[in-house]
């Protein structure tokens, strides 16, 4: 009877399996980028025919809904990727068989005698090697925990979509990071802020009764790059998702997230307990109020038992927080961190605040703000510190919290959305930015103390780790509207996962994986993207410039923009252009805030002669007849600055154009289309920006940049209607 049981089932989940492929070949005619990396479309037939010997049959014993999705995922990627369905099946049987699982449940993962080496890994490592079992030539894919073998078998299935050899596999991996949490910036209503890829992806109106089936590709994009966390909530927040109403939706979400180990966490205004709960106060240290969290926190559990905790924006930009109250920043967080303890959760403080003092430097604030606090902090409490000192600017100085704050868990957030980019309109492969932030040495516990080694816990050994990424996803058909974006989501799963990778392998993987397998092809669009952030900071902030943005969308260049209310909402407040020159003198002739960085960075950047000349108008003030490295002056060189990032833009739609019958004419037409607005855009802000600065410099373009198309006067109409 069982022999015949198996044998039924196995013919089912061939034929739905084949369904499956065959619904998503059809679906990969149309190549609307909705499967991201997850296209399985059948590989080069060298390769298959070398694979195959390996693939013969997916073993997966047990039943659970984690279980269950590594079957499918297997099922479905080597079906696809290798041309024809492959035997499902619950032992080994013949050679080529791929066998994944945990210890727990399989046998024959238990036979292999492993326990010691998969306890190391820790539930989301794995180890992916060949083996002869049962005297089969079999490949392995064990795990301590189901999400590690669900790692492991997107991992696996990488390596065939990459084209690397899977014979004589020897892999043992684990995530350096614990926390790797997408943050939704999503409201209530549908709308996202900073948003470029249509409405979120949360619909809050059917929920619970209707669940997305989106949200399950969802989950496994995610999974695929190691992502376990998702904040389902604008960080600036709205205290109702802290309803019932709300909470039971947010369940039925983490309810299709947990077999992909990806735990939800909220945005929680810290308001919520009058604005929700009807207290009079939210003040941190009300017992009355702190009452109201902790059972707020056993309701939360009650309903999401692997939540993952409260992300909280304080006291910034309008929002409430424990200085409301005249409390500190450790008072509102301990608090909060105190209810969520019991259940093993996380409170996320973020570090994004800045004052209003008259006259202070909007880069120093956070320090300034939160470093006395360092050690007061509870053992579940992380500090979520941007990248940089300002705001996701296209090239900032790394934030001096990092090094400065030993006694504290820092989790560094990172902007996938192109707030500050070109939004979901420019192509700008992210992986470079980052590389260059975790890459920074802060001295903090002298040479080599890179911010790396800060967030991985090696240097100070904290207990919990992590990393956030402001999502860039929405409900476009490809996910994040432009196609070269989703490259930036997968950067930033992978970096989460390894902070070491580098900008070309993670390309290489993405366009493998998405694009392309014609190594021409390949290292034409390796070379595009490596090279797009630099391009980026050319045109739009070169030589440590930052937030010459229109206020309001922060999409086109407004130099010259004076009329926020907040004097650091104003790009003149920023680049501080005269006659005699131009930039933000952070010395100690000036706001001096460079100060709090360790004394070798602090050093070097405040030295004219020393300083790194992409962060040249970060720290100083410099004269525009000032003679760069180059030779060149300062004026001459920010101008070919601007004009080498148009001339990329033309030389990378020249490559593009050369690609056209090597793409699928979908993804073709729709990338050629953003490039020639990203073109448009480079000219903008190229012109905008010279023609404002020559209002002070008065010098002439140097040789080799071209006129201005448009007067100073148009630009400037211009960028409020963009
Ligand atoms: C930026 C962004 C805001 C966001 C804020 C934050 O300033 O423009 O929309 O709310 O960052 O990170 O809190």
């Amino acid at each position: 009877m069982i022999g015949r049981f198996n044998f039924l089932r196995q013919i089912f989940i061939a034929l739905s399996v084949a369904t499956l492929v065959f619904t998503t070949s059809i679906a990969g005619k149309a190549d609307d980028g909705y499967r991201l990396w997850l296209r399985y479309d059948p590989l080069p037939a060298n390769s298959v025919a070398s694979y195959r010997a390996r693939c013969r049959s997916i073993v997966v014993s047990g039943n659970s809904p984690t279980l269950n999705a590594i079957r499918a995922e297997l099922a479905n990627g080597c079906a696809g990727l290798l041309g024809n369905p492959v035997i499902i099946t619950e032992t080994i049987e013949s050679d080529g068989a791929v066998l994944v699982g945990t210890a727990d449940i399989s046998l024959e993962i238990a036979g292999l005698k492993w326990d010691r080496q998969l306890r190391a890994l820790g539930p989301e490592g794995f180890i992916i090697r060949s083996v002869r079992v049962k005297n089969h030539a079999v490949t392995v894919i064990a795990s301590e925990g189901e999400v590690g073998a669900l790692y492991g078998a997107f991992h696996f299935l990488r390596l065939l979509q990459t084209l690397q050899p899977i014979d004589g596999l020897n892999i043992a991996e684990k995530p350096r990071l614990q926390l790797r949490v997408l943050n939704h910036w999503d409201n209530l209503d549908g709308s996202i802020e900073r948003g470029y890829a249509g409405r979120s992806l949360w619909n809050w109106q059917t929920l619970p009764d209707k669940i997305d089936a989106r949200l399950i590709d969802y989950a496994r994009a995610n999974a695929s790059i190691g992502v376990n966390g998702a904040t389902l909530n604008n960080v600036n927040a709205d205290a109702r998702i802290l309803s019932t109403e709300y909470l039971r939706k947010v369940a039925a979400i983490a309810n299709v997230f947990r077999p992909y180990g990806i735990r939800v966490y909220l945005s929680a205004r810290f308001s919520g307990p009058v604005e929700v709960g009807g207290l009079k106060t939210a003040d941190p240290l009300d017992p009355q109020v702190a009452a109201w969290w902790k059972k707020k926190a056993d309701e939360i559990y009650e309903l999401i038992p692997d939540f993952g905790g409260f992300l909280v924006k304080a006291n910034s930009e309008g929002q409430p927080g424990p200085r409301t109250y005249n409390r500190t920043h450790t008072d509102g967080a301990n608090m909060l961190a105190a209810a969520v303890a019991p259940h093993h959760g996380v409170v996320i403080w973020r570090a994004f605040v800045y004052d209003t003092k008259p006259g202070y430097d909007r880069a120093g604030a956070a320090y300034a703000e939160l470093q006395p606090f360092d050690g007061k902090f509870a053992p579940n409490v992380l500090l979520q510190v941007k990248n940089g000192p300002i705001d996701f600017q296209p090239r900032e100085p790394f934030h001096p919290l990092f090094g400065a704050m030993p006694k504290t868990q820092l989790m560094p957030e990172f902007e996938i959305t192109q707030e500050y980019l070109g939004f979901s309109n420019h192509l700008v492969f992210l992986a470079s930015m980052w590389r260059e932030f975790f890459d920074s040495d802060t001295y903090a516990n002298g040479a080599g103390s890179t911010v790396n080694r800060i967030v991985d816990g090696s240097l100070y050994h904290q207990k919990i780790t992590g990393i956030a990424g402001v999502a860039n996803t929405g409900s476009d058909r490809n996910w994040t509207g432009h196609h070269f974006a989703q490259a930036n989501w997968f950067a930033f799963g992978r970096l989460a996962w390894n902070p070491e990778l580098s900008p070309r392998q993670i390309a290489n993987e993405w366009i493998a994986m998405t694009l392309t397998h014609n190594p021409k092809t390949a290292e034409i669009i390796t070379r595009i993207m490596v090279g797009s952030r630099e391009a980026a900071v050319d045109y739009l902030t070169p030589l440590g410039l930052h937030h010459l943005f229109w206020g309001g969308h922060h999409y086109g260049p407004a130099p010259w923009w004076n009329t926020e209310p907040r004097e650091d909402w104003n790009p003149v407040y920023f680049h501080r252009a005269d006659a005699n020159g131009i930039g933000f003198d952070r010395t100690a002739t000036g706001s001096n805030t460079v100060a709090q960085y360790h004394r070798r960075v602090s050093d070097r950047f405040a030295n004219l002669n020393t300083c790194p000349e992409k962060f040249l108008l970060w720290f100083h003030h410099v004269a525009w007849q000032h003679h760069m490295r180059s030779g060149r002056t300062l004026w001459d060189q920010l101008a070919l600055h601007y004009e080498q990032g148009v001339d990329w833009v033309r030389a990378t739609r020249k490559s593009w154009d050369a690609l056209k019958d090597k793409i699928d004419p979908d993804r073709y037409e729709a990338v050629a289309k953003k490039l020639s607005i990203q073109e448009r855009d480079a000219i903008v802000w190229r012109d905008a920006c010279l023609l404002y600065f020559q209002t002070f410099s008065q010098r002439p373009l140097p040789a080799g940049v071209e006129k201005a198309a448009k007067s100073l006067k148009e630009y400037k109409a211009k960028s409020l209607s963009w």
